[in-house]
């Protein structure tokens, strides 16, 4: 349903906003803009070849800008000669319900970079972040923890189903299944053909790529997408529980010896097992610097996930929660889950130092922590 359907804005109003873009597809037009967001497919190969060419043709003093979601914003900025006006300008999904702006500083890139696309970001009216250059950078990166559980949950036994259930009561708008059928399976699957670490048979979003299943945007993905008999013209599609997911799921299981464990997992372990290693690894990044503040962290989630408001954020909860309990609920699932030997189960400095210090405040512990090694 367009914005003016749901009355969000008039068709004037929309007819006035269309009327402002124009489309090309020749890099002559980018000669004089102030600003290019390149959003091309995942592969750092085509941003690369791209890079270089915008180096090229556009003006001095232009912002390169990438919205890569998880490759290194220094390594695309080595191809040009200015990788100090090259910098990561990462938009969530779907862009234009999402608020998050997160904008990733390389190496290299100069503070008037930083400052034009943080300004960039408020001029869109987003929640616009400054993070470090990392692997998945903040949202993403900590959130697939959340996601790698929700499949570990599926492959011990839990129905995709349940755990969405559980993520809905949590506070979520929708469940992590669903929220991959939404984000295109397709993106993580295409990239893990692309560098060879694509393997269908113990990883299911693997498979489901192998099979064409991409998501909603193809009808069918963890879920089938079928159009009820009947249904009114323009009626979207429902999902539905697939017997070839949940067949290809028992499947892989076998292939990892994983033990089912289905009817012992409770809505609690699902809560935990969602949000706990997401705090954990929020906890690293407060520790390696990638954010500011902790609370960049919890707005990351709450604004780039639809993370429940309500819950605070991802790190609040575990504050709320007691980092104490966290660190004891981390460790028994490092025990008791089938993946338990991940590192992420492994509780991080940050979170040890703060049950150690007594310290609610993750940054005052830090600081604390950086302040004893003096
Ligand atoms: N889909 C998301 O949820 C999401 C969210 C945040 C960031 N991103 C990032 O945005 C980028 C695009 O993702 P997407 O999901 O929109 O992908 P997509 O596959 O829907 O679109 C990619 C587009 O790039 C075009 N393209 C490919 N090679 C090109 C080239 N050499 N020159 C010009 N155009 C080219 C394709 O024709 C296609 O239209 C990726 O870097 C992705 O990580 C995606």
């Amino acid at each position: 349903m367009t914005s003016v359907a749901r009355k969000k804005i008039t068709q004037h109003e929309a007819e006035k906003r269309f009327s402002l873009i124009t489309g090309s597809v020749s890099y002559d037009d980018l000669h004089d803009v102030d600003i290019v967001v390149e959003a091309v497919f995942e592969d750092m190969n085509i941003k690369k070849k791209i890079f270089a060419k915008l180096d090229e043709v556009c003006k001095q003093g232009a912002i390169l800008a990438s919205n890569t979601s998880r490759l290194s914003i220094d390594e695309i900025g080595s191809v040009t000669k200015r990788p100090e006006d090259v910098i990561g300008c990462h938009f969530f999904s779907p862009a234009n319900v999402m608020r998050l702006l997160e904008n990733v500083r390389g190496e290299k890139t100069s503070p008037r970079t930083m400052r034009a696309a943080m300004d960039f970001g408020k001029k869109l009216k987003k929640i616009t972040i400054l993070v470090g250059n990392c692997d998945g950078f903040v949202a993403n990166r900590i959130m697939a923890f959340y996601t790698q559980e929700a499949i570990a949950m599926a492959l011990e036994g839990a129905s995709i189903e349940f755990v969405d259930k559980c993520a809905v009561k949590f506070g979520f708008a929708m469940g992590p299944f669903s929220m991959s059928d939404l984000v295109g399976i397709d993106l993580g699957g295409r990239q893990r053909e692309t560098n060879g670490t694509a393997d269908p048979s113990k990883n299911i979003g693997d498979l489901l790529y192998k099979e064409n299943r991409y998501g909603q945007k193809n009808g069918k993905g963890f879920y089938d997408y079928i159009l009820p008999e009947g249904a009114p013209k323009g009626a979207r599609p429902r999902p539905a529980p697939s017997e070839f997911v949940s067949k290809s799921i028992q499947v892989i299981a076998a292939n990892l010896g994983i033990k089912n464990r289905g009817k012992e997992i409770t809505e609690q372990e699902v809560y935990d097992r969602l949000i706990l290693p997401v705090a954990n690894e929020g906890m690293r990044v407060v520790e390696e610097g990638i954010t500011e503040k902790w609370s960049d962290v919890d707005m990351s989630v709450i604004f780039g996930y639809a993370f429940p408001k309500t819950r605070g954020g991802p790190l609040f909860y575990a504050r709320q929660m007691g980092f104490e309990k966290v660190v004891e609920r981390l460790q028994y699932f490092q025990q008791h889950s089938s993946t338990g030997q991940r590192e992420y189960w492994k509780p991080s400095t940050l979170i040890v130092e703060c049950v150690k210090q007594g310290e609610q405040d993750p940054d005052r512990a830090k600081k604390n922590m950086v302040k004893a090694k003096m």
